[in-house]
């Protein structure tokens, strides 16, 4: 659709094995076991509860080895972008060594029409229809689509949270220096009371002018998960619509679509789901469609098609298109059990630095409030002190959260984190709060 071109309709899959001679030999050469081997181990496995699986070092050493990693180093940032497992990584390469074959053919006659079964394939994972999902370069590009596409004229109201996206928040702050609307910052406690007081405090800053709610999915600065659907529900029922921030959460614990009821949904695919780096979806329900502005200008009759978004001129066709292996890796999975997983390796680090009386967890330890990522405190030092310590003495990598509220070290094991790497971070916890 991107690339219309009318020789796209009539290529079929031979023509282009027959055509593409070195692209085929390119996919001989790249193929490896390691989907196979995920697969198999999924088989073996298939009848036992996630939460029991999650214990299971077995199966999830089969996964750790679906990667190229450096093992020197205790890679516990995986909020900021991810590996792909190497099939993934081997599917992107393949298409890029396609692409350059002649890429006005190979990438735009072969491979761009396949963004199709994308996008098909997300929105089946995301539970929309395809019809309502546009694929980005990430949950930025995603969410300022919807940001600064809606119409808002001065003085109308956004309402959001002073813990949402930096980048996210500054589009706002942008639009309000444009066009004049105004912009309210919620403040919550970390971890908050409870669920429903998060929503209490976004649905509770409404006034007459409010035309918009933006808030996380979950939080990336304490792994914090909102009640999206109540306060989605609660907002449509006075005709306010919601932008859900999802960066952190496709494909990370489960849910649908039916379980947010927003108007718009921006995510990343280079996080959770394990994708090449540049990759994110953007949905928006049917009726949103027309009325919000595409950011690079398409022709009135692209109106109501959702491709809208995806027009922002010559990109590379190798990054959406290895989303579908990306999509084959985690389905192998299951998204119930890489959470259990996920929530294990928190809670295995957690559970032992919780009871130190010089570390407090800033992370609310409810299943339904949390998944991957926790942040932690160590009261006796300062964060930008015990950051660059995690790295110099350890190896270590993690995140320095330093937020007007509070401060700590956001910490986000992946599948393909060791117990040995979690084990090493305690420790290290341990010796850098007693100052040793
Ligand atoms: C909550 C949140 N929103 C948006 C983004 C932006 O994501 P990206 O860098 O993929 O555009 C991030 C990135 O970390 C994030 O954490």
């Amino acid at each position: 659709m991107r690339n219309n071109r009318p020789l796209a309709r009539t290529i079929t899959r031979r023509a282009f094995i027959q055509a593409g001679t070195t692209g085929a030999a390119a996919i001989a050469a790249f193929t490896n076991d390691s989907l196979g081997r995920v697969a198999a181990a999924a088989g073996r496995v298939a009848d036992r509860a996630p939460a029991d699986l999650a214990r299971d070092e077995t199966y999830w050493r089969e996964i750790q080895q679906a990667f190229t990693l450096d093992r020197t180093i205790i890679n516990l940032n995986n909020g900021g972008c991810c590996p792909s497992p190497r099939v993934v990584h081997e599917a992107f390469k393949r298409y890029l060594d396609i692409s350059n074959q002649a890429p006005v053919y190979h990438m735009w006659q072969i491979l761009e029409p396949n963004i199709e079964t994308v996008r098909r394939r997300l929105a089946a994972a995301f539970g929309c229809d395809p019809e309502e999902l546009a694929i980005t370069r990430n949950a930025s590009e995603a969410l300022q689509i919807a940001q600064l596409g809606i119409d808002l004229k001065a003085g109308d109201e956004i309402v959001t949270t002073n813990q949402d996206y930096g980048r996210m928040l500054d589009t706002w702050d942008q639009r309000a220096r444009r066009d004049g609307v105004t912009i309210k910052k919620i403040s919550f406690p970390v971890p908050p009371p409870s669920m429903g007081d998060l929503a209490d405090r976004l649905l509770g800053a409404i006034t007459p002018r409010t035309k918009l709610l933006h808030f996380c999915h979950i939080t990336n600065l304490t792994g914090q998960i909102f009640p999206v659907r109540q306060i989605c529900d609660a907002a449509r029922a006075k005709g306010i619509k919601t932008i859900v921030d999802g960066a952190h959460a496709f494909a990370h614990f489960p849910y649908t679509l039916a379980d947010l009821g927003c108007d718009y949904y921006g995510t990343s695919l280079h996080k959770w789901l394990l994708a090449p780096i540049g990759t994110g979806f953007l949905y928006v329900r049917r009726e949103n469609i027309e009325s919000l502005w595409p950011l690079t200008a398409t022709a009135a009759s692209k109106a109501k098609d959702i491709r809208k978004f995806e027009e922002i001129g010559t990109h590379p066709a190798a990054n959406h298109n290895a989303i579908a292996e990306a999509l084959s890796f985690h389905e192998g999975i299951g998204t119930e059990r890489k959470a259990a997983r996920l929530r294990y390796l928190r809670n295995r680090w957690v559970d032992k630095l919780r009871s130190n009386p010089r570390i407090n967890i800033h992370t609310s330890l409810d299943p339904a409030q949390s998944c991957a990522i926790g942040t932690v405190q160590i009261t006796t030092v300062p964060t930008a002190k015990a950051v660059p310590q995690l790295w110099d003495k350890w190896r270590i990598i993690a995140t320095p959260i330093v937020h007007a509220e509070y401060e700590g070290i956001r910490v986000t094991p992946n599948v393909y984190t060791t117990l040995e790497e979690i084990d090493t971070f305690i420790e290290a916890m341990e010796r850098i709060a007693e100052g040793s």
